[in-house]
């Protein structure tokens, strides 16, 4: 096993009892204070703490240390005192790439590079607490393309790496069928943990070889983009056909009490964990979130100089829900197409124009695996353009059968990261609003355009500008829907305005 570092770091860390007694503080304070009980942004917490944003930072991923004076200024903030059994000295972390590279029982294979990593503070300590305090054997980072899954799933692993035997990083990218990949981690487990290399030739064999090392033996097993082995088609979070081994395969690392954790990431939710997650279990998943303004900012200015205000900054992060690849995507294109002013990269978004391909690529994918309701339902949130309730989009749909189908539809697209829930109401974030608004004005254009009827079985009784709706979402449905539509069909339909005079009055 690899040797430990004597390195120790100074300064201290909060406990999980002073973690404890820190958030139920927090949460009392959101609650009390006119916010509606929503979190407090690190902002906020940094004024109310006096403190600088680094410094809360590090105190609430409970894996950096502080001194102790600034544990105190954090406690007092919330009326606290700082007792002893709250904060402790740090195991210290082993993150960086040469100890990654040196151990031989480590292998990382393609493990994306994490040099560049913003926050995350919450996420690493709460995935630490299962990980390592839990002892959890199945956890699942799930969240849209993007988000952060995959860079997350290395900082942990490299941060907790020292308390497994064996660590092993594999993505499912490129789909090798189930037998073949156990070979191959095993081929990796059984040289890493001196064991003879007798791999089985079935896959039932292959499995409880598997099962028997994470059970004599503290593993740490990651398996990257589980999405690829699920399936197009069918119900959300089935495996592919072929690829049911891999759910067989999960589910007993889920039910099998072993000493080893087996990591996935995934965008979609694989239906074989459902019936084993709970809060008592040692099945876990946690839906990943974007990054705050403070840290999308960071990293948007990784990409070189770029001039805004504070509100420009927050408004800009916010419209992209956070979402790293595409803040990085987007600060690109806004260095090169604005010289990084941010003012006109919002003036561009608010004129609706969908800019950044790349983003459309990856939301295409997600797009390609829906069903027919679900897509209906997609439709309909882009069009209410505000949350809605279950009641408000099952007015909405048209036919029986999809009324009938929507709470599995709303319960796949939760899972599939593409709709967020905001207590009763369901809504888009805006790049997956933006992305499904520009599909919907397609898909509407090339109907009318193929002289077809109009989608009646979306729009049968009610025209994209909904009546019921208030006058600020009829004007927004009118900028991001009604006008583009009626240019598009001005550039396809051409001389045909016959077409388009009869539209706008159908729309009107
Ligand atoms: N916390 C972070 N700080 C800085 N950069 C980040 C952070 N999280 C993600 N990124 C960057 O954002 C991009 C997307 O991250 P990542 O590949 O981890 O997303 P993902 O959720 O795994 O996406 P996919 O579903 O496509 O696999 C990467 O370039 C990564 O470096
Ligand atoms: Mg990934």
């Amino acid at each position: 096993m690899k040797p430990k570092t004597s390195r120790r770091s100074r300064g201290v860390i909060l406990t999980l009892e002073g973690w404890d007694k820190l958030q139920a503080a927090k949460s009392e304070a959101e609650f009390e204070d006119n916010t509606g009980g929503e979190r407090f942004s690190l902002e906020e917490l940094s004024d109310r703490m006096s403190l600088s944003l680094h410094t809360v930072s590090r105190i609430l991923g409970r894996s950096e240390p502080v001194d102790k004076g600034s544990l105190q200024k954090a406690f007092a903030a919330f009326g606290l005192e700082l007792s002893k059994s709250y904060y402790t000295q740090p195991t210290p972390p082993c993150d960086d790439l040469e100890t990654r590279q040196a151990s031989p029982m480590y292998d990382w294979g393609e493990a994306p590079d994490t040099s560049i990593f913003y926050n995350r503070y919450e996420e690493i300590s709460q995935l630490r607490h299962w990980v390592l305090e839990e002892r959890c054997r199945l956890i699942t980072l799930l969240g849209i393309g993007g988000i952060g899954k995959s860079t997350l799933a290395v900082k942990l692993g490299l941060q907790i790496q020292d308390e497994f035997e064996v660590v092993v990083w594999r993505s499912l990218q490129n789909a090798l069928p189930v037998e073949d990949k156990l070979t191959d981690i095993l081929q990796f487990l059984l040289w890493a943990l001196r064991k003879e290399m007798v791999i089985p030739q079935n896959f039932e064999g292959k499995l409880s070889k598997l099962i028997e090392c994470l059970v004599n033996h503290r593993c740490l097993l990651i398996l990257d983009n589980f999405e690829t082995i699920l399936s197009r088609k069918s119900q959300v979070g089935q495996c592919r056909l072929g690829y049911e081994g891999y759910g067989q395969l999960i589910k007993l690392i889920g039910e099998v009490p072993h000493n080893s954790c087996v990591f996935l990431t995934s965008r979609e939710k694989p239906r074989a964990i459902l019936p084993l997650e709970g809060e008592r279990t040692k099945v876990k998943c946690l839906q990943l979130g974007g990054l705050n303004s403070h840290d999308g900012r960071e990293l948007f200015e990784q990409k070189g100089h770029f001039t805004g205000t504070e509100q420009e900054w927050k408004v800009l992060i916010k419209h992209y829900g956070g979402n790293p690849l595409a803040l990085k995507i987007v600060a690109a294109g806004a260095k090169e197409l604005f010289n990084g002013k941010i003012s006109s990269v919002l003036d561009y978004l608010e004129q609706g124009a969908f800019i950044f391909e790349e983003i459309g690529d990856l939301l295409e994918y997600q797009f390609q695996r829906l069903s027919v309701v679900e897509k209906e339902v997609i439709y309909w949130l882009a069009i209410n353009r505000e949350p809605v309730s279950l009641d408000e989009l099952a007015a909405d749909l048209v036919t029986f059968s999809s009324k009938h189908q929507l709470l599995h539809a709303i319960k796949s697209l939760l899972q599939r990261s593409l709709v967020n829930k905001n207590g009763e109401h369901f809504f888009l974030q805006p790049v997956v609003l933006e992305y499904t608004t520009q599909r919907l004005v397609d898909r509407i254009c090339q109907e009318l355009v193929e002289k077809k009827r109009i989608s009646l079985r979306l729009f049968k009784n009610h025209a994209l500008i909904k009546t019921t709706s208030k006058d600020h979402i009829r004007e927004t449905q009118k900028q991001h829907i009604i006008q583009p539509l009626l240019e598009k069909l001005l550039v396809e339909l051409g001389s045909q305005k016959t077409h388009i005079i009869f539209l706008r009055n159908y729309l009107s």
